[in-house]
């Protein structure tokens, strides 16, 4: 049961194919991110793939969606599911052909929809042509094409510390590999696979830019950009401070998170990829690390470099900053200080996207709601609620507007996840009790949200016919899109309603932000204000009723009440529920704009 419900919108104009005039038609639009190899699979070999999710558009439009992000569908060895590239310019035959992301571009446009792919720019696949004819010898013409340095002065190449810089790997101890043949080391950020491209190379940055010229002209409609702030290094390369651990390693973050030549870069990628295009092409750039004061600059439309950033604060707030498998707890008044921070940094120029899970993230529901079936459906929704009614473009993670859950890993072989089995490995090899190491993935590991998607309660959530790659959740007869398409209680109905909800108010696309009760451990509460129109926001983070304790704020009671998670309260009360969400809306008198 819900409170009042919005009627049921139509897309607005957005989201449709855009006029050209409307250069800002994501500021009005919710996100959906599809993770290809994990949302549905045709052809029965277990792996996701994209006549599959051609399947499925006519569910992404009842959602209300009006763009698509779809992680890596490249050709690739799927050292890390596809953000290891080996040709930009085609699709891994495991996901399909050309000619099916062709049929998704048509069928997505078709449905007023749009389709934004995700481009890794950092780094390629070792299979890539560019780094197989870099690596053939010091004098390829691409030798440059990435980062080759000598071993460390006055060490054998290969000997122990003769690594060019200490830096760690996201994926492996050093971030340095030793070519036998040539002598050199390459540089990979991220897995031994994924050797990082030199983008102090104009060459490198044309043929990137070509590609993603190719891929508007056959008709995308943006580009989520993977790690795009690690792109230009500090020069020269030089060791970070020593880790904790005693491994010799060290942290290489300062050298190439958000660089001297990043806000160069990017712009030039706008210049060269997107300005001038019909149909204002979406960038969103991924930003590990980054900070609000750059953020800002980023995405300022004066400085013409991207639309939005996934910036990590609030997704890091529950992370051990020295040891990335352990928890440490998470206190609602940081998470909600750390989003509110973000509102107001990017409130007069800038834009924030909004969002908690993704491919990379345990599943939202089980971190920061509560997955006890007496609250997840509640939690879900609130959680839902309290995010989409931020001042940003919110993301939906597949399988989120089902409110699905963490996996409950019984052993570390079923993990898949190269950087989850790293960590294990690490956290093992350091002397960490092996079952410690096992509860911490469970909470942590990226496997959480990339388990099948669950479609029905047939064998293998009716994700394919064949034995997945990944297993499926066990929880997923309860929890499946059939069951909840047609309840209009379900967490997939309300995620309807709160999508209509910010096409068809203004004020939750574009008013201002007020959090109220900052120092509250459970009640999450805000205003949202556009001229005379004015929202409250109000949601109780506990599993017990919590009075919310607004000072100024009992007429809010009468007020009209737009969207909840819960029946009307009989009276006119704010005391919340376990996991009760509202918003309210009332106008009175246009008040200037705060900030
Ligand atoms: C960020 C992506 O989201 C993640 O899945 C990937 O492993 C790294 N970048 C490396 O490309």
């Amino acid at each position: 049961m819900t409170g009042d419900r919005p009627a049921p919108s139509s897309r607005p104009a957005a989201g449709r194919q855009p006029a050209d005039s409307d250069t800002a038609w994501w500021r009005r639009a919710v996100i959906y991110q599809v993770y290809p190899r994990s949302f549905a699979d045709s052809n029965g070999d277990g792996i996701g793939d994209l006549p599959g999710l051609l399947s499925r558009l006519d569910y992404l439009a009842s959602l209300g969606v009006d763009a698509v992000w779809i992680s890596p569908f490249y050709r690739s060895p799927q050292d890390d599911n596809g953000y290891d590239i080996s040709d930009y310019q085609d699709v891994d035959p495991m996901f399909g052909t050309l000619a099916d992301v062709d049929a998704l571009i048509a069928g997505l446009h078709e449905r007023g929809m749009k389709l934004i792919i995700d481009v890794v720019l950092n780094h390629t696949s070792d299979e890539h042509p560019w780094f197989t004819e870099s690596r053939s010898s010091k004098d390829s013409p691409k030798r440059d094409w990435y980062w080759w340095r000598p071993a460390r002065d006055g060490l054998p190449a290969g000997s122990p510390g003769a690594e060019p810089t200490n830096w760690r790997s996201f994926f492996s101890p050093s971030a340095w590999q030793l070519d036998e043949a040539t002598g050199e080391y390459y540089l990979h950020l991220f897995s031994v696979r994924q050797p990082d491209l030199n983008w102090e190379n104009p060459e490198v940055r044309g043929a990137l830019y070509a590609m993603l010229r190719w891929w508007l002209d056959r008709g995308v409609d943006g580009f989520r950009m993977d790690v795009i702030n690690m792109v230009s290094k500090r020069l020269p390369l030089r060791d970070g401070p020593p880790l904790p651990g005693g491994d010799g390693y060290g942290d290489g973050w300062a050298s190439f998170i958000s660089g001297p030549r990043i806000h160069e870069f990017l712009r030039e990628l706008h210049a060269e990829v997107i300005a001038g295009r019909d149909g204002a092409p979406l960038t969103v750039g991924e930003m590990p690390g980054v900070s609000l004061d750059d953020a800002a600059v980023f995405t300022d439309p004066a400085s013409a470099e991207v639309d939005m950033v996934f910036q990590f604060e609030h997704v890091e707030l529950d992370r051990d900053p020295s040891d990335r498998l352990a928890v440490r707890p998470l206190r609602l008044t940081s998470l909600k200080a750390s989003l509110a921070r973000w509102q107001a940094g990017l409130a007069t120029a800038g834009w924030n996207s909004l969002y908690f899970g993704n491919h990379d993230q345990p599943r939202a529901v089980s971190r920061y709601g509560s997955a006890d079936p007496a609250h997840r459906e509640a939690s879900a929704k609130l959680l839902a609620t309290v995010l989409h009614l931020h001042r940003g473009t919110p993301y939906v993670y597949q399988g989120e507007e089902l409110g699905m859950t963490n996996y409950p890993f019984a052993s570390a072989d079923e993990i898949a996840d190269i950087e989850s089995r790293h960590y294990y490995r690490q956290a093992v090899d350091a002397g960490q009790d092996p079952a410690q190491a096992l509860a911490a993935l469970r909470r942590r590991s990226r496997d959480n949200a990339r388990t099948p998607m669950q479609w029905d309660a047939s064998p293998h959530a009716g994700f394919t016919t064949g034995t997945p790659w990944l297993p499926v959740n066990p929880n997923y007869p309860g929890i499946n899109a059939a069951a909840q398409a047609g309840d209009q209680d379900s967490v997939l109905s309300y995620y309807r309603r709160l999508i209509a909800l910010r096409h068809d108010l203004p004020v939750v696309a574009e008013g201002d932000f007020t959090l109220l009760l900052p120092g509250d451990e459970r009640i999450w509460a805000f205003t949202r204000r556009l001229g005379a129109t004015e929202l409250l926001v109000v949601a109780n983070l506990s599993d017990g009723p919590a009075e919310d304790g607004i000072p100024a704020g009992r007429d809010w009671a009468a007020a009209e009440l737009l969207l909840s998670n819960y029946p009307p309260p009989a009276a006119a009360t704010l005391v919340l529920r376990a996991w009760e969400a509202r918003v309210y809306r009332r106008s009175g008198r246009a008040q200037p704009p705060v900030g």
